[in-house]
């Protein structure tokens, strides 16, 4: 009953912040993103502490790319190597750059990471009533899709709302229910599952 209260009111929330989201400018974007690569661009890098491999941009959906961005902007997600990449930007660039990154397509490698995927399925299921099935079809623009991610840093990003790192309401109310070993199996879950998310390297 109060995991269905939480997913009520983090559909209420998610619904109430539709705006509109105007479509970038894919060349300009490949320009803006030539520093952004260096790290997303490089298969297998990783952030030193704590570590996990740097996420995989390349597919996401590019109004979550967008809005992504801005949370590093406003403070809402803390990461100090983020924050000053993504404070330097305009909302212009963010959006060319969120359309540049979201027009990449390369069929994921999925892996399994460290957990249980099998048990990470059943405990996927209130996950995927908003990212999907599988993680892959997130129900609006606004989500990200999971599918395919690497699986490190989907148990780094889920430690992380539920830290408060990544100060986010709707997710904050789901990660604060799972335990360790429940990240680990999600992650591993959703990081073998097929997407067309990928590290790109012909940028
Ligand atoms: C020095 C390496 C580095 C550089 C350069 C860098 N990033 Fe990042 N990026 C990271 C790391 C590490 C994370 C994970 C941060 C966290 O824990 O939230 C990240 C996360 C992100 C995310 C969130 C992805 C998700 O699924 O949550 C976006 C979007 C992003 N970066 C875009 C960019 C853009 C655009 C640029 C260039 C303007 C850029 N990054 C430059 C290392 C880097
Ligand atoms: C009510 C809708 C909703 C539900 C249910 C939900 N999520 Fe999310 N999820 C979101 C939103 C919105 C974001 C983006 C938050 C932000 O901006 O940081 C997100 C972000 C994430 C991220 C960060 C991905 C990245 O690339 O940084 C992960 C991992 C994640 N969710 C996993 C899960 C898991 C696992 C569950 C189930 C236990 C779950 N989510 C349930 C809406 C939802």
């Amino acid at each position: 009953m109060k995991f269905l209260l939480s997913i009520t009111a983090g559909l209420a929330m998610a619904v109430a912040s539709f705006t509109s989201f105007a479509a970038g400018d894919i060349q300009a974007g490949k320009a803006a993103a030539a520093t952004c690569m260096g790290c997303h661009g490089a298969p297998g890098m990783r952030n030193a502490y704590p570590t996990f491999r740097i996420p995989k941009l390349g597919g996401q959906q590019a109004e979550y790319l967008a809005l992504a961005l801005k949370a590093y902007q406003s403070g809402e997600r803390v990461h100090p190597t983020m924050q000053a990449q993504a404070g330097a930007l305009s909302d212009t660039e963010i959006t060319n750059i969120a359309a540049y990154l979201s027009s990449l397509n390369a069929p994921a490698k999925s892996e399994l990471g460290d957990g249980d995927a099998q048990a990470g399925e059943a405990k996927a299921q209130v996950c995927t009533s908003c990212h999907g099935a599988g993680g892959a079809k997130p129900i609006t623009p606004q989500y990200p899709i999971l599918a395919g991610q690497y699986p490190d840093f989907l148990a780094h990003a889920l430690s992380g709302y539920k830290s408060g790192v990544r100060n986010n309401a709707v997710m904050k109310g789901f990660a604060s229910a799972l335990s360790a070993s429940d990240i680990e199996d999600l992650a591993a879950y959703f990081g073998s599952q097929a997407s067309n998310l990928s590290t790109p390297t012909n940028w």
